[in-house]
């Protein structure tokens, strides 16, 4: 929350900066290496423009331009192609431009008023577009288990109630169900499940995939608490009694 806050207030910041009198010399009147953009686009434009990038991705202007301090823009070289992000975001904006084309080619007669792709769509506010279960697999793959619920906790904090990552309920308990193909992962996946009961502590669902889990180990006396747990949450679950009375008769 606080780091979106200053975001806004940065964005606000770079808005002052640009429209204000004194700030908007900053920002140079004419463009000397646009390829994208038409050659010939009003300052305000591009500037709208790039305050949009700069949301949708949530960075400041030197994130793509040359610069080393964000408060001051005299100090941007606006035009250099130095930063790769800048080259990048050219292709971005030609991808972009296409996807809407497709769009518009395929949809656009039947709905006229569909969706228009933008750099948002993706990014949700982030610089590297992100779903979290790619980014807890990669920790995990890399780090471990321990090191992945602390990158958990470090996004949600970070982003919880922006677009960027899905905290909510259902998200581990996927995440732990596709881990648990594997295994190896079993209990990397129960201790993602353990740390969604932190932040939801009334979840059936997690109940009853950390039972699933321990099904999975050979452990037949947990999954059974585990289970119970779940039914004592979600008595009326037309899934989880069946489960549950199937295992029963099992035994
Ligand atoms: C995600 C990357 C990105 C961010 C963030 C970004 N820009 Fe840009 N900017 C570009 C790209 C790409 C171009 C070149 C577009 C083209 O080639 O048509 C550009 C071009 C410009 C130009 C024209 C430079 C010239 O002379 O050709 C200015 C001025 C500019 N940006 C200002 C800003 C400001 C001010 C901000 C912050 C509010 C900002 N940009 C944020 C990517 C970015
Ligand atoms: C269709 C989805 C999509 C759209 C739309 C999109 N992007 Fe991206 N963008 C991506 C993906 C995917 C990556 C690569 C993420 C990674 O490296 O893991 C990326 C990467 C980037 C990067 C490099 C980030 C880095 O740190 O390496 C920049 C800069 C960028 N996008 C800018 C933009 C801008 C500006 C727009 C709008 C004009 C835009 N993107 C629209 C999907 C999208």
């Amino acid at each position: 929350m606080v780091r979106r806050l200053w975001v806004v207030l940065g964005l606000a910041a770079c808005w002052a900066l640009t429209v204000a009198a004194p700030g908007a010399a900053q920002i140079p009147d004419t463009f000397t290496n646009l390829k994208v953009l038409p050659k010939d686009i009003k300052k305000n434009e591009l500037v709208s423009i790039m305050r949009g990038f700069s949301f949708a991705l949530n960075v400041r202007c030197i994130h793509c331009h040359k610069g080393d301090d964000p408060a001051d823009l005299s100090t941007v070289d606006f035009a250099s192609d130095e930063r790769e992000n800048k080259r990048i975001a050219r292709t971005m904006m030609d991808m972009t431009t296409g996807i809407n084309a497709t769009l518009q080619t395929e949809i656009g007669a039947v709905r006229p008023k569909h969706l228009e792709v933008t750099c948002f769509t993706c990014h949700h506010g982030n610089r590297r577009p992100e779903t979290l279960e790619h980014a807890l697999v990669t920790e995990l793959d890399a780090q471990g288990v321990d090191s992945t619920v602390v990158l958990y906790r470090r996004l949600r904090g970070e982003f919880y109630g922006g677009a960027a990552y899905d905290f909510g309920e259902w998200s581990l308990i996927s995440i732990a169900e596709n881990l648990s193909r594997d295994p190896k992962k079993l209990d990397a996946a129960l201790a993602l499940l353990n740390e969604n009961l932190v932040h939801h502590d009334q979840s059936a669902g997690t109940y009853a995939r950390i039972a699933e889990t321990h099904l999975a180990r050979g452990d037949t006396t947990s999954a059974m608490a585990s289970f119970e747990k779940a039914l004592a949450l979600a008595p009326e679950d037309p899934w989880l009694k069946r489960r549950v009375e199937r295992l029963k008769t099992k035994k």
